[in-house]
């Protein structure tokens, strides 16, 4: 089965009112005639502008995280549903950012993942080792462990509908990217995991690359064997280089 690729934006927590109409209505146009599919995953306040600017265009949008219960006493949190309301589609869980500055235990980032597929969001599962993970030999047992505790919880349909990103915490933010081998190589441990519950799954799950992506190395980037598009923070502000790396990945 080919997987189709996807490019995914993560705005963090940039943008205004003003800025985010021109970028997404920018971005929109310059990746419509490009064969992959395009997501921006903005801040909550700018949720609305995103429906009202990309609803006509071929890009989705979603969140960059939600909350794990349904509805109830949760102060500053954002359920499923209401994303839905708002048309996303997508919703990152288990960002990197989110763990290690909201303590998000890998049982939360299940729990997250959960309560996306129940609202029919796609979950982007974000894994990743850190740089003293690597440096003591131990990227693939965390990568591991992080996806486990996830797909654990999952059927066979529900890890088909997931969308699992690998963002090795060092290159996130900091210029460093992982080689196209390194990912690779990280893609291959995270698909050969999940064909042991399911090859159907492993087949069609599609595995993004995620740190200091830019138009420069994204060719290598997804010539490699199973990297199946990008998780893009910074290059996703500006959409030339935005589109670019769509360029690329198509
Ligand atoms: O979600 C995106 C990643 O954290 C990568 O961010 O492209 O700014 O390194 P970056």
């Amino acid at each position: 089965m080919k997987r189709h690729p996807i490019l995914v934006g993560n705005w963090k927590m940039h943008g205004s009112r003003s800025s985010s109409v021109e970028l997404m209505s920018s971005i929109a146009s310059g990746v419509s005639m490009r064969p992959v599919d395009v997501a921006l995953c903005v801040p909550f306040p700018l949720l609305q502008l995103a429906e009202e600017t990309l609803g006509s265009s071929t890009v989705a949008w979603g969140a960059q995280t939600l909350s794990e219960n349904e509805d109830g006493a949760h102060t500053g949190d954002v359920s499923a549903r209401m994303l839905r309301e708002f048309g996303c589609s997508y919703v990152i869980v288990g960002h990197s950012e989110r763990r290690s500055a909201h303590g998000e235990s890998d049982e939360v980032v299940a729990a997250k993942t959960r309560t996306a597929l129940q609202a029919r969001l796609t979950p982007i599962v974000c894994v990743g080792e850190t740089v003293f993970d690597r440096e003591a030999g131990l990227a693939k047992s965390i990568i591991l462990r992080q996806l486990d505790a996830v797909m654990s919880t999952l059927d066979e349909v529900e890890r088909e509908r997931c969308i699992v990103a690998y963002e090795p915490v060092w290159a996130i933010g900091t210029g460093l990217t992982a080689t196209p081998e390194q990912a690779a190589e990280a893609h291959g441990w995270i698909r050969s995991r999940i064909a042991e519950g399911s090859a159907v799954a492993a087949e069609s799950i599609r595995i993004l690359y995620g740190g200091s992506v830019k138009p420069s190395g994204a060719k290598d980037l997804f010539s490699m064997p199973g990297i199946d598009g990008a998780l893009v923070g910074g290059a996703s502000l500006i959409s030339e280089s935005f589109v670019a790396i769509a360029a690329a990945a198509a």
